[in-house]
């Protein structure tokens, strides 16, 4: 029986990562967020209300599950402190049981003025990040400057540190941006009452996660984004800050490989990205209507119409690989209900070339060559069991399967928690990656 489950995105993120979490979180387990901040959004709903999570990991919506923010986030306290409080509001009382990491690094208000006054800046050239200031939190990380969750125990140092780098985000903000400065003193005041709330929670969270394994408890590991926005196997410039792919677990949380014992790629049926960028499959005529009507494709972070194509074989195939999967859950099946055809992109033509190509070296200058299959009339939303798929249906996912070489262990047919196709849960099955 497999104890420590990893669960990342395949595409470019929005894959419905959160609802599959929550979905295969078991009591008295842990649940790990390990990159990215309140960049993500994670959208469950639990007895038909919807809850979207940002920052925190959406297993600890179960009974007797500790959460976990490892050091490989970058943390809002304050976005912090306001998910805390809506989840109380909506009767989740968490408090006790989240544990963050002492040396996740901190985003603060500059590091959202950066984020805005340089997309400003960029004009058309912009990244369309979120504007939550992850890029700049993770700049400062790597340029051994940042604030770290460790830094928020004593006030008196914070501030001291505070008031250096403010004036140093102050010299850019409006010298270079022509925006107004900040003031350290009141990043410092409104900071209070969240280093208040959170000062217990503050731990080594590389220790608590090795003594649950020496305990033999189980973990889920929640990824954020997906592989395509990962700061080196993604599509560059094009991309978040963090690993998003598998080795972003590793760093961002102290657990090394031998002790993951399944990694489940989460794959929409079709495929959508936010911001700008490369996307081969992209559609901008009915079908793209069908997905982000059907599929309510609009960011959970940030409003913004989602793109939207058809599934990129190419591209998955990639993931896999990058990420070392052991199975694909397939999301948001139901919203191919009603199509008459299905494509899935085997190749890419090389527009300059005219090559065919199947590896995804450069996805830019590429059109995809699409195999085309029936769709099916009949709803699948909500259905549980592989056999009450229609036949068109399930041929979409054995084709998927003969096409990635890996199974399809689950695939969810709606938003709610218990609309699954559970084949394999990867927590009862064989440990068979490393
Ligand atoms: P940033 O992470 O805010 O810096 O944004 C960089 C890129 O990643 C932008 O294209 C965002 O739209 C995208 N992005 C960041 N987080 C998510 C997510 O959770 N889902 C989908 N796209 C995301």
């Amino acid at each position: 029986m497999n104890k420590n489950v990893a669960i990342l995105g395949t595409q470019w993120g929005d894959e419905g990562k959160g609802k599959i979490v929550d979905s295969l979180t078991l009591e008295n387990s842990y649940a790990v967020r390990y990159q990215g901040g309140h960049n993500a959004g994670h959208t469950l709903v639990i007895n038909g209300e919807k809850i979207v999570l940002h920052l925190i990991p959406s297993g600890i919506l179960h009974k007797n599950v500790t959460g976990i923010i490892s050091n490989g986030v970058v943390i809002s306290p304050i976005a912090l402190y306001n998910e805390i409080k809506m989840l109380e509001n909506k009767k989740f009382f968490i408090k006790d049981r989240l544990f963050i990491s002492h040396s996740a690094p901190l985003i603060l208000q500059y590091h959202v003025e950066m984020d805005i006054a340089r997309e400003k800046k960029l004009g058309i050239n912009a990244l369309g990040t979120t504007g939550r200031g992850i890029g700049p939190a993770y700049e400062d990380k790597i340029a051994r400057r940042a604030l770290r969750v460790e830094d928020l125990k004593d006030e008196k140092k914070l501030s001291i540190r505070l008031e250096k780098i403010v004036d140093y985000y102050n010299h850019q903000l409006v010298s270079f941006y022509k925006q107004k400065s900040i003031d350290y003193k009141i990043i410092l005041k409104n900071l209070l009452p969240s280093i208040d709330l959170i000062q217990g929670m503050i731990k080594d969270t590389t220790f608590i996660l090795h003594n649950a394994i020496f305990h033999n408890k189980k973990i889920i590991f929640e990824g954020a984004q997906g592989s395509f926005l990962d700061i080196d196997h993604g599509t560059y410039p094009y991309v978040t800050s963090s690993n998003s792919t598998i080795g972003g677990l590793i760093t961002g949380t102290g657990v090394g490989p031998k002790y993951l014992d399944y990694i489940l790629g989460v794959t929409k049926a079709y495929t959508t990205r936010v911001g700008y960028g490369p996307f081969p499959t992209e559609l901008f005529d009915d079908i793209d209507k069908h997905f982000s009507h059907k599929g309510h494709e609009f960011g959970s972070t940030t409003g913004r119409k989602r793109r939207t194509g058809w599934l990129d074989a190419v591209a998955l195939c990639r993931s896999i690989k990058i990420n070392s999967l052991s199975g694909l859950c397939i999301t948001k099946l139901d919203v191919l209900d009603g199509l008459k055809e299905i494509k899935i992109c085997i190749a890419y033509k090389n527009i300059k070339t005219l090559e065919i190509n199947t590896s995804l070296n450069d996805c830019k200058n590429v059109e995809p060559i699409y195999e085309i299959h029936p769709g099916w009339v009949v709803k699948t939303s909500g259905i549980r069991k592989m056999t009450d798929l229609p036949a068109e249906a399930r041929n979409y996912i054995n084709r998927i399967e003969e096409i990635t070489h890996i199974p399809v262990d689950m695939i969810s047919t709606g938003p709610d928690r218990s609309d699954i196709i559970l084949i394999r849960n990867p927590f009862f099955i064989k440990k068979q990656i490393i």
